[in-house]
């Protein structure tokens, strides 16, 4: 493109970050998508793209969409990130996320698969005598609550309750400055407290992910700050986004009982309503990078050192790739969704999470006629995380 065809960026006051956007942001997407490749938001001064080719292109693109000057959206969040992988580009992004892929490794994980899918028979056995539930404590949280902490290698102390909270919080800080995310500071700061005195390799449990991480530590692999970076990142990224995801993709089956009666008919297509959970509702719904030097996007040109917000949720519900984006169609299968990232930073637990929300919906269809929702479900506005706090339902 020459320079006499380049397109100015759009600019627009519009602002993700209010309440009532965080709590309805699908139109705004829309508004977003149509406004241009590019769009400038004044209000956090943040470029923004909303398109899935674009987004896909600039998670690619690592060399100019960095993730070095922190993937959050302040620069105070930014700094305490310094030593995460989510922060880093390659090269060095290649020897932490060994450790990180290591730990992760599907044979691995696949080992503890059987416990997972027994548990979640018995937590849906469990459920189905009791008809009435909530969709998020007492289905989506528990095997993340009882088997992911645990191949995480928390203490089985009473400090574990909080990190969900605390990990909520964290998300909250990354947010643009604002009151949203300046009182959540205090979790940031009990969560790093929590991995610093409470959560040490002494008292980590044993053939943990976290001691993998520290006995790579040890042997030089990765400093001391990166493996507590990496459990902080665990912690935050490995619970309540599968959560979410698990809450929210039983909220759309619970909407769409066509698409029920399709899974209950051929449970194959459990995963592939999973990753359509995933698409529609997006757990992580953006995170950020920092331009290295001028890009051009489709004609318009982001300057140099800019901070570019990068919308996965936005891109999962673009029309010009998703046919009927807004639909749940249980057969559609979307493996090819950003909902867990792309590329070099693409999601080391999606197996994992995956495996969880297979085994309980795989359960859940052998045994579940209907799902009902018996109220309004609640959601707790969070600047990064898009999940539900209370799901009112029964099955029967
Ligand atoms: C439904 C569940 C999940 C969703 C939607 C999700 C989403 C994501 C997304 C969007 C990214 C990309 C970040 C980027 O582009 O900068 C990511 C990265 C990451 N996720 Fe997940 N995640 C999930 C589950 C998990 C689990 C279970 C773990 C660990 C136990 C985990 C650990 C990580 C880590 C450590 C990264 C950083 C990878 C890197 O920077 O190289 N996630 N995740």
């Amino acid at each position: 493109m020459t320079s006499s065809t380049r397109t100015t960026v759009v600019e627009t006051e519009l602002d993700l970050f209010s309440t009532e956007a965080l709590l309805d942001p699908v139109p705004h997407y829309q508004t977003l998508r149509d406004l241009g490749p590019v769009v400038h938001m004044t209000e956090h001064d943040l470029y923004g793209l909303f398109r899935y080719d674009q987004v896909r292109a600039a998670l690619t693109d690592w060399e100019g969409f960095s993730s070095a000057q922190g993937i959050a959206m302040n620069p105070t969040a930014n700094e305490l990130s310094d030593g995460s992988l989510l922060s880093m580009d390659p090269p060095r992004h290649r020897a932490v996320r060994k450790v990180m892929d290591d730990a992760l490794r599907p044979k691995y994980v696949r080992q503890v698969a059987g416990n997972i899918e027994q548990l979640a028979d018995e937590l849906v056995d469990d459920l189905m005598r009791r008809k009435d539930f909530d969709g998020v404590t007492d289905f989506g949280a528990k095997l993340p609550v009882d088997i992911v902490m645990d191949l995480i290698g928390f203490p089985r102390d009473e400090q574990r309750d909080k990190i969900l909270v605390w990990a909520l919080g964290a998300f909250n800080y990354f947010g643009p400055p604002g009151d949203r995310q300046l009182s959540t500071f205090p979790d940031v700061q009990a969560l790093m407290q929590y991995l610093v005195a409470d959560a040490t390799p002494d008292k980590l449990l044993p053939d943990s992910f976290g001691q993998i991480v520290w006995e790579a530590a040890d042997r030089g692999e990765i400093s001391e700050n990166e493996a507590l970076m990496t459990m902080s990142a665990y912690a935050c990224a490995g619970l309540d986004t599968t959560i979410a995801g698990v809450a929210s993709t039983l909220w759309l089956l619970a909407q769409n009982p066509d698409q029920w009666a399709a899974v209950r008919a051929d449970p194959k297509l459990v995963p592939g309503a999973f990753l359509e959970g995933v698409r529609l509702e997006t757990p992580i719904q953006h995170f950020s990078r920092v331009t290295t030097e001028n890009r051009d996007v489709d004609g318009v040109t982001i300057p140099k050192g800019a901070r570019v917000l990068v919308s996965y949720a936005a891109a999962n519900r673009d029309e010009r790739h998703y046919p009927e984006p807004d639909s749940f169609q249980a057969d559609r299968n979307p493996a090819d969704t950003v909902g867990f990232g792309f590329d070099v930073h693409n999601c080391p637990g999606r197996t994992l999470a995956s495996m969880e929300a297979n085994a309980l919906f795989g359960a859940l269809a052998k045994r579940a006629t209907t799902l009902e929702l018996t109220g309004d479900p609640i959601r707790e506005p969070n600047n990064i995380t898009r999940g539900l706090e209370t799901l009112p339902i029964r099955i029967s």
